[in-house]
């Protein structure tokens, strides 16, 4: 895919084939996606949880909140829709640097990029508790999750609809259950000086 069609592709995907697991080197593929990411001072604080295990991708699914737009019964993925694969995102909060939103996001770029690259769907979840992440994970004290991201591949499209400025910019799903992600257009939302 050329950078174009990938970064139109590369949407956020809320239903999977749940039966279609994520090959290993496509996993490590996308794992090694991380380290290409600029990162503020090149300090590389953040830490990852690759979620493998069934049981445990069912977990932190079972602890995420879905399209907190939509309602709840559209929103959240079904059984057999469900993602196949999590990454965590761990802040060091010891070493925590005013940037870390900015490292957190060009990683979480990266790695949607490289799994979009093959045909898997991502979902950035934020809405994700830590308490219960943790419980779940197991990870360090010192360590915080606010992000986690989910993989599969999606039975779902979705596409971005260019809207003016003072319309609802709020997602929907058009009749064939397929995503529509308004967006503002470019003379509206950049200054050229
Ligand atoms: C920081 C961040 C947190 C997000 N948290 C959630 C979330 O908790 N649940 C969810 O379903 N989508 C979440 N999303 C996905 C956004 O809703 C989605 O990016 C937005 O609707 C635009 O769609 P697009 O990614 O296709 O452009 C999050 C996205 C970002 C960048």
């Amino acid at each position: 895919m050329d950078l174009k069609k990938l970064l139109e592709w590369r949407r956020t995907y809320r239903k999977f084939n749940e039966s279609k697991k994520i090959d290993k080197n496509d996993i490590e593929e996308i794992l090694d996606s991380i380290k290409f990411a600029s990162c503020a001072n090149n300090r590389q604080f953040l830490r990852f949880i690759s979620i493998e295990s069934e049981e445990k991708v069912l977990e932190v699914f079972k602890n995420s909140l879905w399209a907190a737009s939509l309602p709840r019964d559209v929103a959240t993925p079904k059984e057999g829709e469900r993602p196949v694969y999590f990454v965590a995102i761990l802040t060091d909060e010891k070493r925590k640097l005013r940037f870390n939103g900015i490292d957190e996001g060009l990683v979480i770029s990266n790695l949607t990029l490289a799994a979009a690259e093959k045909g898997i769907g991502s979902c950035i979840i934020g809405s994700v508790k830590d308490a219960k992440i943790r419980e779940i994970l197991g990870y360090d004290e010192n360590y915080s999750c606010e992000v986690v991201v989910a993989f599969g591949y999606p039975i779902v499209e979705s596409s971005i609809k260019e809207i003016e400025i003072d319309e609802d910019q709020s997602y929907y799903l058009d009749d064939k259950g397929n995503y529509v992600v308004p967006k503002y257009k470019k003379e509206d939302i950049v200054k050229r000086i």
